[in-house]
């Protein structure tokens, strides 16, 4: 089994974006661009990954070098991608196998591909492989440059290309397979003559060509692949792309989208089979999603983990919560984070819920705040019910035990406990615990002035006839 060593490029300034992050961390449907590179690169099982990062990338160089069986090189100055590459020269030049080279901003490329590049310069017996795409607009890449036999002979750059160049439709991906031996020597050869005096990777093309060694330009059998990201606008592109990719795999694994390109699901996230989702859905971070759940238009679930069978009605935010199975939340619903629902729980509209449990079967319906509360099984909480955890200095917890029935309108002043069955009435303030199967009411008792209103509605009409003789005059 031949051996394969990967570089990828990564110390690129990348000034188009115009961003003090550095390009290859801009996130992508979750993820920092590069790890896709990483996944890429671990998937050729290669005895190495290098990967060249500027001076002052620090997460950069943090991301590559707790990813397993990489490591990095520092690039000083930036002064092209041939300069570039030739940083891993102590590295690799002894390396006895195939380097493959990848850009660290094109992180659409599969697996896949880059073994088909390297069989092909394997079966070519090449010195260098790129591959290479025939996109619709051919604007921003290296030309390839052809014979009148076919045989690749060299990569214009865009900037330096003349007319005739720049009519060509196939372009450079910025993906090679390149033997050591040859590779280094060729690069510290490089001279910096073109447009923007840099060292680029891309004339090696030409000088190994040159040499009578052979360069072959493999044709991608997908163009979108090799698509690099250099502006926002790429950035946007390439997320649209890796969003189909990301749908179409839960789509193949059971999952229902009404509307595929109106959802937003990280790379990161799982879902069960016969989960429906609807447009304007988003699933970020490292958020799990059960079975046979519906996810109406609106649910947006951050870094949490979601039972079987649950209904997330529109609207709704959970961030960093445990969900059980066959529970409803929503419309309009908040979980902020450290929630737990456990199975059968019912959170309705307007119902906000922090550092909180509620235990099976439990129901908050309407309008309610529960915060750093613990509420048990079969516990019912009325319409408008708020615990008022915070005093302004600490935080204070509820526990509502099993099967009580908070009654609409009612604050609950922490610390406090309201024991087992016991019944809260409406309106009530609660300050003091209550005991199990007590009925707590602290609201003023009631009273009916009888016939009273007749007074009133008396006045009202005697001011209504004094208003309309005013009109007569
Ligand atoms: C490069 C190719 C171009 C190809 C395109 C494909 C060159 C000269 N041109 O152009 O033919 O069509 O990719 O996407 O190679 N980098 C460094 N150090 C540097 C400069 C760049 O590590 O000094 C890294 C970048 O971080 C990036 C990669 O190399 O990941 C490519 O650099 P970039 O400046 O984006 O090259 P392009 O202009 O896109
Ligand atoms: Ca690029």
């Amino acid at each position: 089994m031949p051996r394969t060593a990967v570089v990828i490029l990564a110390a690129g300034k990348g000034t188009r974006m115009r961003s003090e992050r550095p390009k290859v961390l801009h996130p992508l449907c979750g993820r920092p661009m590069l790890a896709y590179v990483l996944e890429t690169a671990a998937a050729l099982e290669p005895a190495e990954t290098v990967v060249v990062v500027g001076p002052e990338a620090d997460e950069t160089a943090a991301l590559c070098e707790g990813w397993p069986g990489a490591s990095t090189v520092v690039q000083d100055h930036q002064l092209g991608t041939g300069h570039a590459t030739l940083q891993v020269r102590q590295r690799l030049e002894r390396f006895g196998g195939d380097l493959v080279i990848l850009s660290g901003d094109a992180p659409l490329l599969r697996a896949e591909t880059a073994r088909s590049l390297l069989a092909a310069h394997r079966q070519e017996g090449a010195a260098l492989t790129c591959l290479t795409m025939t996109p619709p607009d051919p604007t921003g890449y290296g030309r390839i440059v052809r014979d009148g036999d076919g045989a690749m002979v060299g990569i214009v750059e865009e900037r330096d290309a003349k007319e005739p160049e720049r009519a060509i439709g196939e372009v450079n991906g910025g993906i090679y397979c390149a033997d050591p031996k040859v590779l280094f020597p060729a690069l510290e050869e490089l001279r910096p003559d073109n447009v923007q005096g840099e060292y680029y990777l891309t004339d090696l093309a030409g000088a190994v060509a040159a040499k009578g060694l052979t360069v072959v330009g493999h044709r991608a059998a997908e163009w979108r692949e090799a698509l690099g990201v250099n502006s926002r606008a790429d950035l946007a592109r390439v997320a649209r792309l890796m969003r189909e990719r990301i749908n179409a795999r839960h789509m193949e694994a059971g999952v229902t989208f009404i509307d595929p390109e109106a959802v937003y699901v990280d790379d990161t996230v799982v879902i069960g089979q016969d989960t429906v989702i609807h447009p304007q859905v988003h699933l970020w971070g490292e958020t799990t999603v059960g079975r046979a759940c519906e996810l109406w238009p609106g649910a947006h679930i951050i870094d949490s983990r979601l039972g079987d069978e649950v209904l997330v009605k529109d609207s709704s935010l959970i961030t960093d919560s445990e969900v059980g199975s066959r529970v409803q939340i929503g419309p309009c619903a908040h979980l902020r984070p450290e929630v737990i629902l456990r199975d059968g729980v019912k959170i309705g509209n307007f119902v906000e819920l922090k550092k909180s449990e509620m235990g099976p079967g439990s129901k908050a319906n309407h309008l309610a705040y529960i915060g750093d509360t613990t509420v048990g099984e079969r516990a019912n909480i009325g319409a408008g019910t708020i615990t008022c955890n915070y005093d302004g200095i600490q935080k204070h917890r509820t526990i509502i035990e099993d099967e009580v029935f908070i009654g609409s309108d009612t604050q609950l002043v922490a610390p406090v406990r309201v024991g087992r069955g016991a019944i809260v009435a409406a309106g009530t303030t609660i300050t003091e615990d209550v005991p199990p199967y007590a009925l707590a009411l602290s609201r003023a008792p009631q009273v009916n002035k009888e016939e009273w209103a007749h007074n009133h509605w008396a006045k009202r009409d005697e001011l209504k006839a004094t208003e309309s003789d005013d009109e007569e005059d």
